[in-house]
């Protein structure tokens, strides 16, 4: 057995039955919701604020895993803490202030998550390393769901995961963009141990369900 943590990003959700689908992968077994937040400037596209992440709150008890893709993220960690975030993410590109706006995630009461995007390299996360208890390195550009898991990060994350050992934290790596069955042993093999998907749980043929019991078969098959 290969214990991972899954957390469903809700960006590929049918909105229709956003209830029914959060119930039904809260029976198959998920762990966390991933919330992407988007403001159409730090990322071309624009997503969901607090008010989304409230109605889940209201949906499920599941740890909800908030993952800001915005420009000066401290102007709204209060409003997503108040919401009902458990955990809270911000990029390490998103300004001057983020040590600061990490202390804050904390001081709210919230776990705190470092960002990188595919061309951030790991050095650049070692000061903030003894904040924070997650390390999210992107798999893909940030800004939709849908697109192909770039496996040059993978290197990233092996130096990643060695840092934080040289450094006694217990800090894990989630990875986050093109995750299914078949790109996450590479990542667990480099040192990730949580899993972001939209599209591998929310589009797979044969229900959300069977897409969490693939994403965990692929990780127990690693020998
Ligand atoms: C991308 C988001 C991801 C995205 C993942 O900016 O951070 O969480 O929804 O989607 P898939 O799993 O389809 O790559
Ligand atoms: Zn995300």
């Amino acid at each position: 057995m290969n214990p991972i943590t899954i957390s469903a990003s809700i960006l590929s959700a049918n909105w229709a039955n956003f209830a029914d689908q959060i119930h039904i992968a809260e029976e198959g077994g998920l762990d966390w919701i991933h919330v992407d937040v988007m403001d159409g400037s730090f990322v071309p596209n624009i997503s969901m604020g607090p008010f989304i992440l409230k109605t889940c709150r209201q949906i499920t008890n599941l740890p909800l895993d908030v993952h800001l893709m915005i420009e000066k993220p401290e102007r709204h960690i209060e409003a997503f803490a108040e919401a009902g975030a458990d955990r809270l993410g911000i990029h390490i590109e998103s300004g001057p202030n983020v040590y600061r706006t990490l202390q804050e995630i904390r001081a709210l009461g919230c776990s705190p998550t470092i960002v990188l995007n595919p061309g951030t390299p790991a050095q650049s996360i070692s000061s903030v390393l003894e904040l924070i208890d997650m390390v999210l390195v992107m798999t893909v550009n940030p800004g939709f769901s849908g697109q192909k898991f770039i496996p040059e990060t993978m290197g990233k994350v092996e130096e990643i995961s060695r840092m934080l050992k040289e450094r006694n934290s217990n800090a894990i790596i989630q990875v986050d963009g093109g995750i299914s069955q078949d790109t996450l042993p590479q990542a667990y093999k480099a040192g990730a141990r949580c899993f972001v998907s939209a599209t591998s749980l929310f589009k797979y043929t044969d229900g959300i369900a069977a897409g969490i019991q693939a994403l965990r078969t692929a990780a127990d098959q690693i020998k």
